[in-house]
């Protein structure tokens, strides 16, 4: 194997605190010119190039499951169908689309349209309004609410919940951090289980009816849906609006156009600025792409926001193209593992916009620019200010 190169000097390495507020140079580096990259530092096979990510999400040879067995759990659940290869895997999403596939969100769709309404509504009467704290936490939380047909009295305590587990998605938290979220995930399993079976006429409640899963399969499929679902879904709307605020004709035609258009943008929004970057597999045996070959049982990450930036694929890959279709970005994934709550997170988000930019017209950033976190999962900002 030729030794391994190193991003030029002047470049942020993208997991350094500089380069995880602006991963974009050096993605753009690595993919020019080593898009199949390893890195010395974290000792991982770093693919930036649209093909080679699809490849990486889509083939056997690379596995969810493997990397995965020895990770310390307290929650006592089975592995989740995030961290299986088929057929296990399979075994696990069928009943899963229970509680999120179309038909789950179809049936919660009024109730999905009351929580907007509600948060929009509240909205008005505040005088400083945070994207995150304010709107998108509420949304997620509303949503997800419907899914598991928790009663408004229960939302402040879920909240709490799925704020504390979503500690677990950034691999940089720290150890202590990591061990909190671990322990938080036995309280929001124990508070989901405690409600499955008052909640039958809901998408949990089908769920949890089903008998094609044992009990803790079920439980680790909602925890999945939380942990997976709630904070992205939340960090979305921020990001989504630092790329809508400074441009107004683009505001003015989402207002304009119809349903259609607001969820190709959140498409759109999400190939610019995804909260989940990146995904991790392991090959089962060496691969070799047209970029290099990676050996056997090496850890690999599919860099998706720098895939969604692909020249290759994408036309004026860093403009924001609302009206963008086909749109084949990589932040949902793609193949096996795609996003199952996909329709609801286009649901939920084009409905929240459209009617976010038509109710408050006179909605604007203030303050100081916003600034990307450090984080790396999820991709977020810190403190968006807004006036409405
Ligand atoms: C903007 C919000 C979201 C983004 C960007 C996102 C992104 C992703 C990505 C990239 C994957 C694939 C990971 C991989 O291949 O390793 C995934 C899987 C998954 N997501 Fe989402 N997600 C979002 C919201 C949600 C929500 C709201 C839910 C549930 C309510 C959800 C449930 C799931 C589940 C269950 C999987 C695992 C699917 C499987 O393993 O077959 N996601 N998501």
């Amino acid at each position: 194997m030729a030794a391994p190169r190193t991003l030029p000097g002047d470049l942020a390495h993208p997991f350094s605190p500089r380069g995880r507020v602006d991963p974009y140079p050096a993605y753009r580096w690595l993919l020019a010119n080593d898009p199949v990259h390893f890195d010395v530092t974290s000792r991982m096979w770093l693919l930036t190039g649209h093909a080679d990510c699809s490849l990486v999400l889509r083939d056997p040879r690379f596995s969810a499951a493997m990397g995965q067995r020895e990770r310390v759990r307290e929650d006592a659940l089975p592995p989740s169908m995030l961290t299986t290869d088929p057929p296990e895997h399979q075994r696990l999403r069928a009943p899963g689309a229970l509680l999120m596939g179309p038909a789950a969100v179809r049936g919660v769709a009024d109730g999905i349209a009351h929580e907007v309404d509600r948060i929009l509504t509240e909205l008005a009467g505040h005088t400083g309004v945070e994207a995150t704290a304010d709107i998108g936490e509420p949304l997620a939380t509303g949503v997800l609410a419907r899914l598991f047909g928790l009663p408004p009295a229960d939302h402040a305590a879920f909240a709490d919940l799925a704020r504390r587990v979503s500690a677990n998605l950034d691999p940089l938290a720290g150890p202590q951090a990591a061990a909190a979220g671990r322990v938080s995930m036995g309280d929001l399993t124990r508070f989901l289980d405690e409600r499955a079976g008052g909640a039958q006429d809901s998408p949990w409640g089908r769920l949890a009816a089903d008998d094609r899963l044992t009990r803790p399969e079920k439980l680790g499929i909602a925890s999945l849906a939380v942990v997976g679902g709630w904070k992205p879904l939340a960090e979305m709307v921020g990001n989504a609006l630092y790329w809508l605020l400074p441009r107004p004709e683009v505001i003015e035609r989402l207002r304009d156009g119809g349903d259609e258009l607001a969820v190709t943008a959140v498409d759109e929004l999400l190939r610019l600025e995804s909260p989940i970057p990146f995904t991790a597999r392991v090959t089962t045996e060496a691969v070799a792409l047209a970029g290099g070959t990676i050996p056997a049982g090496a850890r690999v990450l599919a860099l998706v926001a720098a895939a969604n930036r692909d020249p290759a694929v994408f036309d004026r890959p860093d403009d924001l193209v609302v009206t963008r279709s086909p749109n084949p970005h990589l932040a949902f994934g793609t193949g096996t593992h795609f996003c199952l709550g996909a329709p609801l997170v286009r649901h939920a988000g084009a409905l929240l916009l459209r009617e976010l930019l038509c109710r408050h017209p006179g909605l604007r950033a203030t303050g100081a620019t916003p600034v990307w976190a450090p984080s790396l999962l999820p991709r977020r900002l810190d403190g968006f200010n807004l006036a409405i």
